[in-house]
């Protein structure tokens, strides 16, 4: 089994590093993964003026799977579109026709307090927001900024979907729901969207084939509301590209940390890439301060899609519920007066606990 490790820009490298020694402890007990690292992001950029560089391209494909950090930078932000860090993570969505998104929220009932909400109203939350990541708004032509024959300045992009784009996802969320609590609740804008009225109609067929599963509809902006209003209304969510961004971020914060939310990105043949939903954070990179538990749990995640190791993927999460409960901290999940532990002793606190 081969995995590349993408670690990119700002604390991907430090939080990647400690995913790796996790890999590392599961060789030590009979699970021998080879990992090989590729350059990403502005790191990329930096050393070969290419986001996403051909030989990084190699390395993921001679892989399994690819366990992605962070990408992105203030440095980075002036420069051409193609140029940019994300880039290199939105053609790796692309390439590999990674159009199946599952961000996972769970609430550990050690960090229900870390919540900005009142905790019982998180407590016990589990909730699967699947994305679909290769359409819509974010890929569809034409866009741009152009002049207008005001001779104004004027930004556009496209909104699209095609009914096959809808379909595959829609069945993805069926099947997730049928393996929870059945219940799958599809957000839309449909009342404003053309694009997001053939997806409510798209997925209001879809359902003729799993009638077993409870499906409701919800605009995105309710959705938003709902999220904070009674998170535990939900099961799993499926959605479009853009509103899966936005409201996967939202539904992070019911957890108490976006430091804790570990994501996979699938293709049909179930190769995947598996990185955490937040970002680079360049406000903290070097100070040792990030929580590499995102990481770590996307891990969890690349052993039980893509390399078909569920045994090895539940000893990584037991582990992480292990080092919480006896109260290791990273700053962004501790309470005040909390001792709190840098990213590496997270690492150190994980791979003992496995
Ligand atoms: C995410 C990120 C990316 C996205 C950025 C970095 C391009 O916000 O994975 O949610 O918008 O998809
Ligand atoms: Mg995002």
């Amino acid at each position: 089994m081969k995995i590349a490790v993408l670690a990119g820009d700002g604390i991907g490298p430090e939080i990647t590093a400690q995913a790796v020694r996790v890999v590392q402890a599961l060789g030590r007990h009979g699970l021998q993964v080879e990992v090989e690292s590729a350059l990403v992001g502005g790191a990329a950029c930096d050393a070969l003026g290419d986001p996403l560089p051909p030989q990084t391209l190699a390395v993921c494909e001679s892989a399994q799977a690819v366990l992605f950090g962070a990408v992105g930078g203030p440095r980075y932000d002036t420069l051409p579109r193609a140029m940019r860090p994300e880039q290199g993570l939105l053609r790796l969505r692309k390439h590999f026709d990674l159009f199946a998104n599952l961000r996972p929220a769970i609430v550990y009932p050690e960090l229900a307090h870390a919540s900005t909400l009142r905790s019982d109203v998180v407590a016990g939350l589990d909730l699967l927001i699947l994305r679909e990541l290769t359409g819509d708004i974010y890929f569809g032509q034409p866009r741009g900024i152009r002049r207008n024959e005001q001779g104004e300045r004027e930004g556009f992009d496209t909104m699209r979907y095609t009914e096959s784009e809808i379909g595959r996802i829609a069945r993805w969320g069926f099947e997730a729901a049928r393996k929870r609590q059945k219940r799958l609740c599809s957000v839309d804008k449909a009342n404003v969207l053309e694009t997001t009225q053939l997806w409510r109609d798209v997925v209001t067929e879809v359902r003729q084939d799993y009638r077993d599963v409870e499906l409701s509809h919800m605009y995105v902006d309710n959705a938003a509301m709902q999220l904070v209003r009674n998170p535990k209304q939900f099961d799993v969510i499926v959605t479009g590209n853009m509103f899966g961004d936005i409201l996967s971020d939202e539904a992070s914060m019911l957890t108490g940390s976006i430091g804790m939310l570990p994501s996979a990105s699938l293709n049909a043949k179930r190769f995947g890439l598996y990185e955490p939903i937040h970002g680079s954070a360049p406000d903290i990179a070097g100070t040792g301060a990030a929580n590499p538990l995102a990481t770590i749990l996307s891990l969890a995640m690349l052993l039980r899609y893509s390399l078909e190791q569920p045994q090895a993927a539940e000893r990584v999460e037991k582990a992480v519920r292990t080092v919480l409960r006896k109260g290791l901290r990273t700053a962004d999940i501790a309470r005040e007066g909390e001792q709190r532990v840098s990213c590496s002793e997270m690492g150190d606190a994980v791979v003992a606990a496995l």
